[in-house]
């Protein structure tokens, strides 16, 4: 079978929302550009993945053009993205630090931080990091969700010498609930003079009021809170490996010093250029919120439960077992996410994508539901 990548897939949307601007980009979502009838056999859906396909602000994808004349030259100098981040958050250079997306740096500070103890976690949550930081024997214990919330109970009992770092993500993936803001600067201000606690704000440009949702503030006050952030998910620049911390300058100074390489010219220029771009960030919230809408609509016609996201993507009860609906909806070209939790056997995890892919998953669902017996 011939796999066509999202690239080809988006090709004709993702040019035609640069000409429109982001004004009427708002509308392009009820008429997509791409038909996916014609081929659509063909192709597959990547809903497994978080990514935005609403793709980058148009002065972003001007200056990754342009970065074509810096590319025989590394970024030796990323003080400016540093200070124009700082700017934003009311904080000093010395409590930024820049990464290759959000995943280095997560990796990175979880391993060198939990070296010799634990991390702690809810579960489900996001765990590429985690499951990196116990390929290297950092073991993580997780704390279940309860009724798809963080339980900061359990999460304060669960602490023990032991623990070295505590992760959460706001708002969570796979559930794309956000955190309950009072409850987790308690849990920050009680646990981050012990133990570190990372919040990874990797969707928090689609929290309702983000800038008042973010923990910035608490790196502000000196906590050992480390905020990380990216422009992978909703500046829609997966591919191009930009992402930050905002922490202590001990925390950021520890970041730098187990960083391999440098920033990538194309990325630090359109970071650049789109951070705190109200008028596109507007126009991509737009979108995604458009993509969610379908998605729940797609649920609703086959009478599955869902949660309301807050994120890129939707977490989806199937009433089936979960790794074989997996499996049957790819057997109809359309992949999704499984998250390993025996207390959520029948939940999937589809990510927002373009109207064709949608489309897809539209067409697919049922058959896969009438190929898959209930639980
Ligand atoms: C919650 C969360 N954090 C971090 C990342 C890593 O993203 P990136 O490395 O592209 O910034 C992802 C990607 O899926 C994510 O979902």
């Amino acid at each position: 079978m011939e796999t066509v990548k999202r690239r080809a897939l988006l090709g004709g949307s993702a040019t035609m929302l640069t000409l429109l601007g982001t004004q009427q980009a708002r509308s392009a979502f009820a008429a997509p550009p791409t038909s996916p009838s014609s081929s659509m056999p063909s192709r597959r859906a990547r809903l497994e993945v978080t990514e935005n396909p609403f793709g980058p602000a148009p002065a972003a994808r001007r200056a990754i053009e342009q970065s074509v004349s810096f590319a025989p030259y590394y970024v030796e100098d990323e003080t400016e993205l540093r200070l124009r981040i700082a700017g934003q958050e009311t904080l000093s250079r010395d409590q930024v630090a820049l990464s290759n997306g959000s995943l280095d740096a997560l990796s990175l500070l979880t391993c060198d931080i939990a070296r010799g103890g634990t991390v702690l976690a809810p579960h489900p949550t996001y765990v590429t990091h985690l499951n990196y930081a116990a390929r290297r024997g950092i073991e993580t214990v997780y704390v279940p969700l309860r009724e798809h919330q963080i339980d900061f109970v359990e999460m304060r009992r669960a602490i023990t010498p032991a623990t070295r770092m505590v992760y959460f993500c706001n708002p969570n993936n796979p559930t794309g609930q956000m955190i309950d803001h009072e409850a987790l600067i308690g849990f920050c201000r009680d646990v981050a003079p012990r133990c570190p606690v990372v919040i990874d704000e990797a969707y928090y440009e689609l929290l309702p009021d983000y800038q008042r949702m973010t923990l910035s503030p608490l790196v502000r006050e000196g906590l050992d809170v480390i905020v990380a952030r990216t422009f992978s998910k909703v500046y829609g620049m997966a591919g191009l490996r930009i992402g930050y911390i905002l922490a202590r300058p001990e925390r950021v100074k520890q970041l730098y010093s187990l960083t391999t390489t440098s920033r990538n010219q194309p990325g630090y220029r359109a970071a650049l250029v789109s951070l705190g771009d109200l008028e596109y960030l507007q126009a991509a919230q737009t979108y995604l919120t458009q993509c969610r809408e379908k998605i729940y609509r797609v649920c609703e016609t086959h009478q599955l439960k869902y949660l309301k996201s807050v994120g890129t993507f939707v977490y989806v009860d199937t009433e089936r077992p979960a790794l074989a609906m997996r499996d049957a909806l790819a057997r109809h070209a359309v992949d999704i996410r499984v998250f390993d939790d025996a207390r959520y056997p029948g939940w999937i995890r589809i990510g927002t994508a373009t109207p064709a892919e949608l489309d897809m998953l539209a067409e697919a669902l049922p058959k896969a539901l009438a190929e898959v017996r209930m639980l």
